[in-house]
């Protein structure tokens, strides 16, 4: 007894229970939430994080820094979310060929498990924006093409083009045409903003209006393209254009000739 009250008066006795009840909390508390989630899905995340980050370590860290902290040439992805990973890698723009200008859309060098192995090790770092989910996506009964048309004409046509065709920015640089992009990643471009595009959030367009700028999308992408050939879908003016030029230069050409030959 003496014994026990002398420990019980030591300096350190103190300190010493505080942190042994503190770790029998921890673990108590952690065993309990385990078995209370589903601990097959936590154990299956944690797979897919580590084999997100066997494939960043040998494809991006060169360029983005072994933790993704970032490096001379490339951004930090940290808090940069699931879906700015999934656009830029589902796009093929990610691993980056080559640095100049732009990072262009080429034909991607991760398959759909990778590319969601990647995601889910960067979101794991710190929370962004996720990847829309089918449910989401909903854009087929949520959307309305008017809307979309009118949102995508002020939002999206100054560097777009009025029809979506893509145009040249300043730079060198362009935005891309948007016909035949996957609608998850005409979402995510939304909610990331790649490169010289803005974000735009839930507050500047809603999720809803995002859909019907799908929805507008689509359908531009599947209007047939009557009158021949395209030229861009500028619309009349450029049509009109074409024909003055070719058709007044041709008439010009033939009075030089004629006037030539009459000498
Ligand atoms: C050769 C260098 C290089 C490699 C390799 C590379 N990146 Fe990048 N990455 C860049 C540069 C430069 C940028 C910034 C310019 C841009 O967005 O195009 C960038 C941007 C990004 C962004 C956008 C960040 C943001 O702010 O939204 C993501 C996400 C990304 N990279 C992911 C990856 C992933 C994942 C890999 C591996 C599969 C990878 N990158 C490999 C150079 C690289
Ligand atoms: C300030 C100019 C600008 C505005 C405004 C803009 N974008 Fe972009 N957008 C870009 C640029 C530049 C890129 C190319 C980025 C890259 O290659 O990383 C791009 C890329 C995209 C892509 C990816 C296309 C592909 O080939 O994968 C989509 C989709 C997109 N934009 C949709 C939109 C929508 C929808 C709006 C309107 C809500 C919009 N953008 C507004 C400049 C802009």
């Amino acid at each position: 007894m003496k014994r026990l009250s002398r420990l019980r008066r030591h300096r350190a006795a103190g300190p010493l229970l505080l942190i042994f009840a503190l770790f029998t909390i921890g673990t108590t508390f952690q065993l309990a939430s385990a078995a209370n989630s589903d601990t097959a899905t936590v154990a299956a995340r944690s797979a897919t994080v580590e084999e997100g980050k066997q494939l960043f370590l040998k494809g991006c860290s060169s360029c983005h820094g072994i933790n993704a902290e970032g490096g001379e040439v490339a951004p930090s992805l940290i808090g940069v979310g699931a879906a700015s990973v999934d656009f830029q890698v589902g796009t093929g723009r990610m691993p980056m060929a080559d640095m100049s200008t732009q990072s262009m859309r080429k034909k991607p060098v991760y398959n759909a498990e990778e590319v969601n192995a990647l995601a889910t090790y960067v979101a794991s770092l710190a929370p962004g924006p996720d990847v829309p989910s089918d449910s989401v996506l909903n854009y087929e009964r949520d959307g309305s093409v008017a809307q979309g048309g009118e949102l995508f004409r002020t939002n999206c046509a100054m560097c777009h083009n009025f029809a979506a065709q893509g145009g040249a920015l300043t730079q060198g640089k362009y935005a891309p045409t948007l016909m035949g992009v996957e609608p998850k990643h005409i979402y995510e471009a939304m909610i990331t903003g790649p490169q010289s595009m803005p974000v735009f959030s839930d507050k500047t367009i809603t999720p809803e209006e995002k859909l019907s700028l799908i929805k507008w999308i689509k359908a531009a992408e599947a209007e047939p393209q009557l009158g021949g050939a395209a030229l861009g879908r500028v619309g009349p003016v450029t049509e009109g254009l074409l024909v003055w030029t070719l058709g007044i230069g041709l008439l010009i050409g033939v009075a030089v000739w004629l006037a030539m030959k009459a000498r």
